[in-house]
């Protein structure tokens, strides 16, 4: 049997503020399967944010296990976690963090910058990948003349062009309307269905429903790991959506 994609075990982040030391994460110990789409939930400063980087390998644990795709990454140093994170990962953030001045395109491309490929390669693959987010009008673009879910969808496009195992979303539909976060819902259900893993963070329980797997975060310790047999489709809510859908 493959390895789980994620396997963590008692995961311990400190942050320490000269004399005060902040337990952001307390031992935290949760598997995940290749494919699944797990909510994280929690209150503000529960530790969801901090347990995320490290999956993602944005930072490392204080103490703790930490076993990516068969890899333990606990103890690699920053250049090898920094290819694996290129390779294995795709991040999308809740304020979209695209480059300003740049087009749709080349947000895309950058990634691929570090992946070796010739440039006409490079442009290809990033057409695809904006094509499959259903944004192939909008490669000359620039974030500023696109609205809130076509900038996430072009940080979708750019989370997916290296092919990465896995999708880490903090937060992503909380700068989106209700419809809006729906029909991103839908393209990550898609994605996920497709055989992508993604764990998304979110405070709102409504988004949560579309995941088969939630875990709840309180006080930097993971307090409950449910499964929803059936999760709720973003397809068809989006069917029962009005058009103009408020927040
Ligand atoms: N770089 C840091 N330095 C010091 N303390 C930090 C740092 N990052 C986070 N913390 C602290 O760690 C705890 C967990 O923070 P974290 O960002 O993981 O929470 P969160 O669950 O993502 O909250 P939110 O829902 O508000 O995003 C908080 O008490 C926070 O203040
Ligand atoms: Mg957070």
């Amino acid at each position: 049997m493959a390895p789980p994609i994620i396997a963590a075990e008692a995961l311990t982040k400190d942050y320490h503020l000269g004399p005060h030391t902040v337990h952001a994460l307390r031992g935290v110990s949760v598997t995940i399967e290749r494919g699944e789409f797990v909510a994280v939930m929690g209150p503000s400063g529960s530790g969801k944010s901090t347990f995320m980087n490290l999956l993602g390998g944005l930072d490392t644990p204080s103490a703790g296990r930490y076993v990516l795709d068969g890899e333990d990454v606990a103890g690699l140093g920053s250049d090898r976690l920094a290819r694996i994170r290129n390779a294995k990962i795709g991040f999308v953030f809740q304020q979209f963090n695209l480059l300003p001045r740049t087009s749709a395109l080349e947000n895309v491309e950058l990634p691929l910058l570090y992946a070796g490929l010739s440039a006409r390669e490079r442009r290809a693959r990033a057409r695809e990948r904006l094509a499959s987010v259903g944004l192939a009008d909008r490669e000359d673009h620039h974030p500023s003349q696109l609205s809130g879910g076509q900038q996430q969808r072009v940080a979708i496009a750019r989370a997916l062009v290296n092919d990465p195992a896995v999708i880490l979303a903090d937060e992503p539909t909380g700068n989106l309307d209700t419809r809006t976060s729906v029909e991103l819902l839908a393209l990550l259900q898609r994605l996920n269905r497709s055989g992508l893993t993604i764990v998304l963070v979110t405070h709102e329980p409504d988004i949560a429903a579309y995941a088969g797997r939630v875990l709840t975060f309180r006080d930097g310790r993971l307090r409950a790991d449910e499964r929803a047999p059936v999760p709720r489709d973003a397809e068809t809510a989006l069917a029962s959506l009005p058009e103009e859908a408020l927040a």
